[in-house]
């Protein structure tokens, strides 16, 4: 009984070291990003979390002072008409919207709660996991990109997660099955990240894109079923696209996001981004990336 006791109690000692800023761009009352914060929490981080009043999908590095919300109220009903520009959660006030967009968002989050929080900046930033896949081109558009991508802008480690499978779903809807699957991966992958060796978790500039694939099949519908797969995110232009990091026998060229999450079985693809251009990053930087985490990655068969 002592001996169990322990052993759940180890890694939530570990974990709470780390303070972590949640954002997304399907909104603060969406079921994925309620349940990667519920799942962090339980993993033991301490987590705020800043997120849009509405569904703000599709808008990129869109930024602009939040308003007073509108006559429609937060989305899902999750806040009445006309309150307040930003709020939180009356009984939870770590749960924050932010009427604006999730650059927005992720930028009230860093800068003024994690020092009400946390005391100072928050050791990692994650985004999503997004209602949807973000892969290629579609990272240009994405919030969910473009709020991970504002974290590292601000020198702050930041990784996105989309996800195939899913709806939009209100926070208070019984939790579906995707998003409990989608929570635990990402909370395995950012605790690898963490515990990789010392700051930096990421080198400066650098974000993850990370994208789970469809899970609606029983052979993926567990969090253990899932591998993770070193991709890049824009499809390679002969000669004019530099090599990537050497891996798995590529010959200095990794598999789109695309191919990994479109490969049958259930891989998950993790692509290592320029903030500044929310393109891939050279093969020095992935590098960086396979070197600290290297053991998490599996090869495509
Ligand atoms: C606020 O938090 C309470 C307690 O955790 C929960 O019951 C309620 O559904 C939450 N509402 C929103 C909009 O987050
Ligand atoms: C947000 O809006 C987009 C279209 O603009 C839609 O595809 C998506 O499902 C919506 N997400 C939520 C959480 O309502």
């Amino acid at each position: 009984m002592r001996c169990t006791a322990l052993l759940v109690l180890a890694p939530a000692l570990l974990a709470n070291a780390f303070n972590v800023v949640v954002s997304n761009d399907d909104g603060w009352a969406e079921q994925n990003v309620r349940t990667l914060v519920t799942t962090l929490n339980g993993a033991g981080f301490s987590t705020v979390l800043s997120s849009p009043a509405e569904n703000q999908s599709g808008t990129g590095s869109s930024d602009e002072e939040p308003e007073t919300v509108g006559s429609d109220g937060c989305q899902f009903g999750s806040c009445p008409p006309g309150s307040p520009a930003v709020g939180f959660n009356a009984t939870d006030n770590k749960l924050n919207y932010v009427n604006s967009y999730p650059v927005t968002s992720i930028k009230y989050g860093i800068q003024t709660l994690a020092p009400k929080f946390f005391g100072g900046k928050p050791d990692i930033a994650v985004t999503g996991p997004n209602v949807g896949s973000n892969l290629g081109l579609a990272t240009l558009f994405s919030g969910t990109v473009g709020a991970a991508t504002e974290a590292v802008k601000e020198g702050i480690p930041g990784i996105a997660f989309s996800g195939a499978s899913g709806t939009p779903t209100a926070w208070n809807a019984r939790t579906p099955s995707y998003s409990t699957v989608y929570a635990q991966l990402a909370t395995q992958f950012t605790t690898a990240v963490l515990n990789a060796g010392p700051k930096p978790y990421l080198a400066s500039g650098i974000y993850l894109n990370v994208n789970f694939p469809d899970s609606s099949s029983s052979s993926c519908s567990r969090a253990s079923d899932f591998k993770f797969v070193l991709s890049r995110i824009n499809t390679a232009i002969p000669i004019f696209t530099g090599k990537d990091v050497v891996t798995c026998g590529n010959g200095g060229r990794l598999p789109t996001e695309s191919k990994v999450v479109g490969t049958s079985g259930c891989y998950v693809s993790v692509s290592v981004g320029k903030a500044s251009s929310k393109g891939d990053a050279s093969a020095a930087e992935q590098q960086v990336v396979l070197n600290r985490l290297g053991g998490v990655f599996s090869c495509l068969p």
